[in-house]
């Protein structure tokens, strides 16, 4: 089941809800529309999946970081994955158990390791450098940090035709170790055993997978690193498999990997060494229940290309600019029976011509005014948001279970802007 459903008649739901009739009620465009009974799904997705196996799911809360959204997926069980100081002072906020917060990153600084460290949460070490400012942090926080090491272990994520940029776990990119250094990492873990103690070995290959095969390449590996790392006396529980799974963003007939095809090609192996498994979905939870909901400002034709414009932009939106992403944009009500079928370049008013949402798409020619969905916007959307050419960002809704509608985030407004100057 899913919560965007075209009727016979051509009107777009969320659930039960008409996104019309939700356009008209609210006060401002564009807006981030979720279905909360979609999230609920996503999450019960990956614990059927993971049933039989210690595991913990812990949420990427940079592809979407709405509080209200973190409190619901902390309340059905997920612990939180961190990149940033901010991102786990608002895990905090949300109610995430520390211990089953994992804090990432190639580039973390010493003031968020010493909070990280004095909260309890677990700490991947990514480098040399990252080793010393954990070590650092452990003792300015007075406690010994459970730490697991980030290896990369060069498996082709195979999204090279997605885009690079989601790529992560090749030999070249700047995250992880690489394995002839593990020994080097082993020998100075075992200089401070008053502040680390190392639990596991994580691994993150990349973004948008749809092969989930390279999750069980990548997961022979890591456990080979594992009995190695055992077998110098180590007591390491975890494995950490990271994100990666992706979603239909073609809308297509392609049946891709769920959440239990990518478990069932790891399951074996956990349980061969009795592992605790994390897995850190971000897209897989979220992208699939949000879509940006505008209106069209007007049709023009420029040369051989017709446009569509809309009130929202890569501002609010980037995925299309950024990594020439396809998303799925659909009108939310039919269009009248006149409205010739023309191919369209989606744009927002944005003064640049990287600010597209689609291009080449088929649509029937839009009334002025009339609603147009950009779908699969719940990760990495509004958390890329900016404010470029001051279109502030723009408030989310989501339907609740018994479908009614909730604003669950203000929309940025002028007046924000203006405060950061005052006094000044
Ligand atoms: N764990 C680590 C260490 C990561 O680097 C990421 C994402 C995740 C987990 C979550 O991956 P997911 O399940 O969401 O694929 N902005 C890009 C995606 C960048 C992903 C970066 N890392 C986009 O809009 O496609």
């Amino acid at each position: 089941k899913h919560c965007f459903t075209k009727s016979d008649d051509g009107y777009l739901y969320c659930e039960t809800v008409k996104v019309q009739e939700i356009m008209e009620s609210v006060d401002r465009r564009p807006f981030y529309l979720y279905s909360k009974p979609q999230i609920t799904r996503n999450v019960e997705a990956y614990k059927d999946a993971l049933q039989g196996l210690n595991s913990v799911i812990g949420y990427a809360i940079k592809a979407n970081n709405n509080l209200k959204i973190l409190e619901h997926l902390r309340h059905l069980g997920c612990g939180a994955v961190l990149v940033s100081g901010n991102e786990l002072r608002l895990a905090l906020r949300a109610g995430f158990d520390p211990t089953r917060c994992i804090f990432n990153g190639n580039g973390k600084i010493l003031e968020d390791l010493t909070l990280a460290a004095l909260e309890g949460v677990f700490i991947n070490i990514d480098s040399e450098f990252d080793l010393e400012n954990i070590v650092a942090a452990a003792r300015i926080a007075g406690k010994r940090v459970n730490v697991l090491l980030r290896i990369n272990p060069d498996v082709d994520p195979q999204v090279w035709n997605v885009h690079p940029y989601v790529a992560t776990g090749n030999k070249n990119s700047k995250f992880g170790i690489r394995n002839e250094k593990l020994q080097w990492f082993l020998d100075a873990i075992k200089e401070h055993p008053n502040e680390v103690k190392l639990v596991g070995a994580h691994c993150h290959l990349g973004s948008t997978i749809t092969k989930v095969d390279i999750f069980r390449d990548a997961a022979v590996i890591m456990i080979n690193y594992i009995d190695q790392i055992r077998d110098q006396g180590f007591e390491v529980n975890y494995l950490n498999i990271g994100g990666g799974l992706g979603i239909d963003y073609y809308h297509s007939d392609a049946v891709l990997p769920t959440p239990r095809d990518l478990i069932d090609t790891v399951r074996e192996l956990v349980l061969s060494r009795g592992l605790n498994l994390i897995i850190e979905p971000g897209r897989s939870l979220v992208a699939n229940t949000c879509c940006l909901v505008n209106r069209v400002t007007g049709v023009k034709t420029n040369g051989s290309k017709n446009f569509v414009v809309i009130d929202g932009s890569m501002a609010e939106l980037i995925r299309p600019s950024l990594y020439d992403a396809y998303q799925h944009i659909e009108l939310v009500s039919p269009a009248t029976a006149d409205a010739e079928i023309l191919t369209f370049d989606v744009v927002g008013p944005v003064c640049e011509s990287a600010d597209f949402l689609g291009k080449g798409r088929e649509l029937p020619t839009p009334a002025k005014g009339a609603g147009l969905v950009v779908h699969d916007a719940g990760a990495y959307c509004m958390s890329m948001a900016s404010t470029y050419n001051l279109k502030m960002r723009p408030p989310e809704y989501w339907v609740e279970d018994d479908g009614s509608v909730s604003k669950i985030r203000h929309g940025e407004t002028f007046e924000d802007h203006i405060r950061f100057f005052e006094g000044l």
